[in-house]
């Protein structure tokens, strides 16, 4: 199940001489892969990088790459008593967050990317980036990062080689996948990897000085081939266009693998919930990019819930494939987090904190005097004497904020305290539920539970959020972003909808589907529900409706609780609150219903005949 389409290869290794490759400039001899000596020796060619390092992963390497970037004044170390082997980097300013608009699906066909993608022809793109990557390394070191997406020597894992001119990127790497050498060797001869080319787009030429955070936002290209599962990166050095291993291979292509082969690939957390009796339940949840996964993965239970306990498969990605007993299993592709700094703090989120108390690189939060790291939400006073993300002093009365509200951490998954016993069990964990939750101010209720698979998959494709600072735009506008994966479906929107309908008839023993809302405010902008460790009266209920347990009635848009139906031990909840929070108005629903269609008529010719059943059904209702 788990074959790919290989590269085509031919079994011989091409002279050194032929390629015109200094032999002195990189070492050919780290593996007998020809395959992937093939691509480097064109990779090196074309960029014609100054030297070219293999990475092994070591700590040695880490130290060195840090102590060349605060050399540079990239980096800076933080202070080795409070946050060990920790860093903060700040990055240009118009490099900060993903490039929605310069990430492109080249297939074949325009079809096969959809109407949601940006698509170009293949041949074109092709010679675009030609043009960009020719010498696009000189004066810089070529970084080669073989890594593994998922636990190394799992048949659920894929192997990946970045060939990057980003020390960042490598850094970061390193905590976000398995790399180096272990995974080298452990890729061997095979021919199958995704190649991932990145450059951040700034070759010291002549005359050129270096900068700190080099990248060419002008001429940002985020680019996959789904055909030939290749990924070329250009211009960015920030996170998800930089990071090839997450969301270009993990989902963006992934996607495409999972269609062609039964599976799913997901922008879903994954968290294991032990009720007092030790009885495990895994959900995977799908939230729009920082509207909520990082949180809930961690999800530490209110006190008063005494004998629940929650813990952390992983807060990003999930790969999901069928087992033998009808159901699916998950793994958390990643090793690490990179997540959303402001709004992350001792309250919030104690487990993220923890996680992030060593060997962590934080970028564009904000400097305290005595050398570590503040953000927006960590206090609520911020302390004197900061310098801001952008590098300049900052006070408490500043108008703008200290941290950027997409500074993030990159951090160990092993460091996570509630870090689950199987995070990297090979055949991954069986999941009972799918949770799909957006920012919604107004109109959806706290929580409901589809009323069956396809009407699930409609709940998820019909998904919405106001927008967030984790991509380039307009915060806070209503879009939809159906299963959260609208920038990092790989190919048709349409199809990808039907790949969903079509896994739920695969599967006997299918996940029950549900949708939540954490973020209802009042007329006043008062969120209505607290939010955080208090979600875990939703989970229990969740997890609970899963084992039949939980009671529930029927609701025009799902099965929902009354209050009764969730644990309120140790919380005051007021009936009135309730009801406001749970309020269904139909004739405003019936409007959003219609608002579906802006996303239904874009995809029309491509939408599977069930959703607009299920579009019918819920009007009906209504
Ligand atoms: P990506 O890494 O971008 O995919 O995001 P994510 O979904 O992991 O987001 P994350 O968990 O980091 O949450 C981002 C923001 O959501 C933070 O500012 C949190 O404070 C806020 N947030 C998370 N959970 C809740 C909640 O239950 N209620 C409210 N009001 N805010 C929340
Ligand atoms: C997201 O935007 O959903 C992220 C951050 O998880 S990034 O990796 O930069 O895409
Ligand atoms: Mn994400």
């Amino acid at each position: 199940m788990f074959e790919e389409q290989g590269l085509t290869i031919t079994r011989s290794l091409p002279s050194e001489g032929k390629m015109g490759i200094d032999k002195e400039l990189y070492d050919r001899s780290k593996t007998q892969n020809i395959a992937l000596l093939k691509w480097l020796d064109k990779m090196v060619e074309m960029c014609q990088p100054s030297t070219v390092h293999w990475c092994d992963g070591s700590d040695e390497e880490w130290d060195h790459l840090c102590e060349q970037m605060i050399e540079r004044g990239s980096m800076i170390r933080l202070n080795e008593k409070i946050r060990p082997n920790s860093f903060l980097v700040r990055s240009d300013p118009r490099d900060v967050a993903r490039v929605e608009s310069r990430t492109f699906i080249c297939s074949y066909g325009k079809e096969d990317a959809g109407p949601t993608n940006n698509w170009e022809e293949p041949r074109k793109m092709r010679a675009k980036l030609k043009r960009l990557f020719k010498g696009c390394m000189e004066g810089r070191v070529m970084y080669i990062v073989p890594f593994c997406m998922g636990p190394i020597g799992s048949p659920i894992s894929q192997y990946g080689v970045q060939v990057t001119d980003s020390p960042y990127a490598v850094l970061n790497m390193r905590i976000m996948t398995r790399m180096g050498k272990e995974v080298l060797d452990s890729l061997g001869e095979r021919d199958f990897f995704i190649p991932c080319l990145h450059s951040v787009g700034m070759p010291l030429t002549e005359g050129v000085e270096d900068v700190a955070w080099p990248c060419d936002p002008d001429n940002t290209y985020i680019v996959h081939f789904p055909e030939q599962r290749t990924i070329v990166s250009y211009g960015s050095g920030y996170g998800g266009n930089a990071l090839l291993g997450k969301k270009c291979l993990a989902l963006r292509i992934a996607s495409c693998m999972a269609r062609d082969n039964e599976w799913m690939a997901e922008h879903m957390l994954i968290l294991g919930v032990e009720n007092p009796d030790g009885e495990k339940t895994y959900v995977a949840g799908a939230f729009p990019s920082a509207c909520g996964k990082t949180n809930m993965a961690m999800l530490v239970p209110p006190d008063s819930m005494t004998g629940w306990k929650v813990t952390t498969v992983g807060d990003d990605i999930a790969w999901l494939k069928p087992d033998e007993d009808g159901g699916i299993r998950a793994i958390n592709p990643e090793a690490g987090f990179f997540g959303v700094a402001p709004g992350t703090s001792w309250e919030t989120n104690p487990n993220a904190m923890e996680s992030m108390k060593q060997n962590t690189i934080f970028t564009n939060v904000a400097l305290t005097k005595d050398g570590d790291v503040w953000w927006e939400g960590l206090t609520d006073q911020a302390p004197d004497g900061m310098i801001d993300w952008r590098g300049n002093d900052w006070s408490p009365e500043a108008t703008t904020p200290a941290a950027h509200p997409n500074a993030r951490f990159t951090a160990p998954a092993s460091q996570c305290p509630t870090i689950d016993q199987d995070w990297e069990n090979p055949a991954g964990v069986p999941i009972a539920a799918f949770v799909f939750g957006g920012r919604r101010m107004s109109d959806i209720p706290l929580v409901y539970q589809s009323f069956n698979w396809n009407h699930g998959v409609y709940l998820g494709a019909t998904l919405a959020s106001e927008t967030t600072a984790a991509a380039e735009g307009k915060l806070g506008n209503l879009r939809r972003d159906p299963m959260a994966m609208l920038p990092f479906c790989g190919y048709n929107m349409g199809d990808y909808f039907r790949h969903w309908i079509r896994m739920g008839k695969r599967l006997e023993n299918k996940p029950r589907i549900f949708h939540v809302n954490w973020f209802r405010k009042d007329e006043n902008g008062k969120f209505l529900w607290p939010g955080f460790r208090e979600n875990m009266r939703v989970l229990r209920w969740i997890v609970e409706r899963t084992s039949g347990q939980a009671r529930a009635v029927e609701s025009p848009l799902g099965w929902a609780p009354r209050q009764r139906d969730l644990d309120w031990s140790g919380m005051e909840f007021s009936e009135e609150q309730w009801q406001e929070l749970m309020k269904i108005d139909p004739e405003s629903l019936r409007m959003q219903t219609l608002r579906h269609e802006e996303l239904f008529l874009q995809l029309s010719e491509f939408l599977p005949k069930e959703m607009l059943f299920e579009r019918e059904l819920l009007v009906s209702r209504l």
